[in-house]
């Protein structure tokens, strides 16, 4: 069966922006002009997704506000003949069939996917996280899709990071099969850096069999006392295979500040019309610094 739904779970409090979010969803943050989930929308419709679901929570008004017509706003660019602002704002709306539903408590990313069970209903499925932005030729998911359809099997994307950060992570053991492709024998939520059995971190891409809703119906409070998404995986994948892909392309946390800064800063850096003034602007900036140390 054909890959061809996402769960988008955006009910997170976005903590580590407070106190930005205490009015706005973090999803909402933009990077330069484009709020971050439409990054993730846009990902999930250039792979061949049809439907999405998004999963929402208390104060998330703002992102069905934001995929939504605009009657007022779209007539009034439209009066002042800014046309191209138009069209990147009717973009949003025209995106794809977007669903929603909420989360009626916080209890953590598994419980959040378990709450789209009805959505899905019995086929394979994807996953996206919204602290994760990819860039790549093709599109991450696009990568995991192709995957599924040879293997079938549930498959987590993963790329490897640094020892010292294994703890921020879902983490997976695993045989390689191919180049990018591994064989999944373990997987642990958030494992201190003595406990992770590898450095490959699972990424916020997921293809998953149906078969994840009834682990998850079950699933005890993990990591953090939350029901987790990496446990209910673990369990799946005592009845059946799980993969792990090694995607190719560069993955932006704009999940902490630090990486949403940089993404930032990338993502400006490869507008035109942001480019060149940046450029100077760090020019003057490190001229400064270096005046200074002198
Ligand atoms: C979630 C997952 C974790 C994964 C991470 C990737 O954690 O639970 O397994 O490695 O996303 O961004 P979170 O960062 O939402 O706590």
């Amino acid at each position: 069966m054909r890959v061809k739904k996402a769960i988008i779970p955006a009910a997170g409090l976005g903590t580590r922006f407070l106190p930005a979010t205490k009015a706005m969803p973090k999803e909402m943050l933009p990077i330069v002009d484009k709020p971050t989930i439409q990054y993730i929308v846009e990902e999930a419709v250039q792979s061949g997704i049809e439907d999405i679901i998004i999963v929402t929570g208390k104060g998330k008004r703002a992102i069905e506000d934001h995929f939504d017509h605009s009657i007022e706003l779209e007539q009034n660019l439209l009066e002042k003949g800014k046309l191209e602002l138009l069209e990147e704002v009717q973009k949003a709306s025209k995106l794809v069939d977007i669903h929603y539903i909420r989360q009626k408590e916080p209890r953590g990313l598994g419980h959040a996917i378990w709450c789209a069970r009805k959505f899905i209903g019995n086929e394979p499925f994807a996953v996206l996280l919204g602290d994760d932005i990819v860039k790549a030729q093709k599109p991450c998911l696009a990568q995991m899709i192709a995957q599924y359809d040879r293997y079938r099997s549930s498959i987590i994307g993963v790329q490897q990071v640094p020892e010292n950060q294994v703890s921020r992570y879902g983490i997976i053991d695993g045989q390689s099969l191919t180049d990018r492709l591994y064989s999944v024998s373990h997987l642990i939520e958030k494992p201190k850096q003595i406990d992770a059995p590898s450095n490959i971190a699972i990424m916020g891409r997921y293809i998953l069999n149906p078969g994840i809703f009834d682990m998850l119906e079950n699933q005890k409070p993990g990591a953090g006392g939350e029901i987790q998404l990496t446990d209910a995986i673990a369990e799946l994948n005592r009845f059946e295979a799980v993969y792990a892909y090694d995607f190719d392309g560069t993955r932006y946390d704009v999940g902490e500040k630090l990486g949403f800064i940089q993404t930032t800063i990338d993502f400006a850096l490869q507008r035109d019309e942001l480019r060149n003034d940046l450029l100077d602007y760090f020019s003057q900036i490190l001229d400064k610094k270096h005046a200074k140390i002198k």
